[in-house]
């Protein structure tokens, strides 16, 4: 039954080359089959901790290493976790200077208080022994300066089914690239990343659009109400499109079936099943 896949943004053809796309494509494949060895002896929660801190660790992609910039110049991270079984949801808004985000919404998981933002989220990963870590690359300074605003469609993400048909959902981001600050993202909200004993989803694409479609919580609870998980997904991507939304999810159902649907051309997600691989084109 073990099941995993992962998402890393959107590819426009117009800004990002063949190589990259290439890069990408290798990139992806190498992660979801290294998420799927770790999730032989592990369990789904902590397989999409691990496959989110590979993608924040890959600066291909806008989530740690290689985040976007905000306006004021500096990176601010979000991440979150749930597990599908106890629903239990952790996560940061818009930390500083940390390695994998993913990593603190994974330590919160054992308090009370959950969701951690701004300076309480980085005093909390300094306590509990994170070190200080830069996460600018030098091609997003190069971004900021130009003011080249590619941004606001790159998150990174995984769900998973482990072998005890247990789900979860781990999604990471640097945002939106030149966002006001103090701005929230949807990826530490019930809209980018949600996950029940039915289904486990994580988005992508436009923060603000992904919350007024409440996406990923919609599409779960309509599994949970019933509806197949194709259905599920089609009915919510046609909602996000009345409102004329940008956006991409993923996600995996308590009977392992996998589904991924986006609005516009072309997110990047793969897949693994154990024997099947399934990529972005
Ligand atoms: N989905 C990432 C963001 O809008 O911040």
């Amino acid at each position: 039954m073990m099941k995993l896949i992962i998402h890393g943004g959107f590819f426009s053809e117009s800004d990002q080359s063949n190589e990259v796309k290439a890069a990408k494509q290798a990139a992806l494949k190498q992660i979801v089959s290294s998420s799927f060895d770790y999730l032989k002896d592990h369990t789904a929660e902590e397989t999409v901790v691990y496959a989110v801190s590979l993608l924040e660790d890959n600066n291909l992609f806008n989530a740690g290493t290689g985040s976007q910039i905000q306006s004021d110049g500096k990176i601010r991270m979000s991440a979150s976790l749930m597990n599908g079984e106890n629903q239990k949801f952790s996560g940061v808004i818009n930390i500083e200077n940390v390695k994998n985000p993913i990593e603190i919404a994974r330590i919160l998981m054992q308090e009370d208080d959950r969701v951690l933002g701004g300076n309480g989220a980085k005093k909390y990963a300094t306590e509990h022994g994170i070190p200080e870590f830069s996460t600018e690359i030098p091609q997003r300074r190069k971004e900021y300066e130009e003011k080249l605003r590619n941004g606001g469609k790159g998150t990174v993400g995984c769900v998973a089914i482990d072998s005890n048909g247990k789900l979860a959902a781990a999604t990471s981001t640097g945002g939106k690239g030149f966002e006001l600050v103090g701005r929230v993202s949807d990826s530490a909200t019930v809209a980018g990343n949600y996950a029940n004993r039915y289904c486990a989803v994580s988005c992508t694409g436009v923060g603000e659009d992904i919350v007024s479609n409440a996406t990923a919580s919609k599409i779960v609870t309509r599994v949970s109400d019933g509806f197949s998980i194709e259905k599920a997904f089609e009915k919510t991507f046609q909602e996000l499109k009345e409102i004329e939304g940008f956006a991409g999810a993923i996600g995996i159902d308590h009977k392992g079936d996998i589904f991924h649907q986006d609005s516009h051309p072309t997110m990047v997600f793969a897949s693994f099943d154990g024997s099947n691989f399934s990529i972005f084109n």
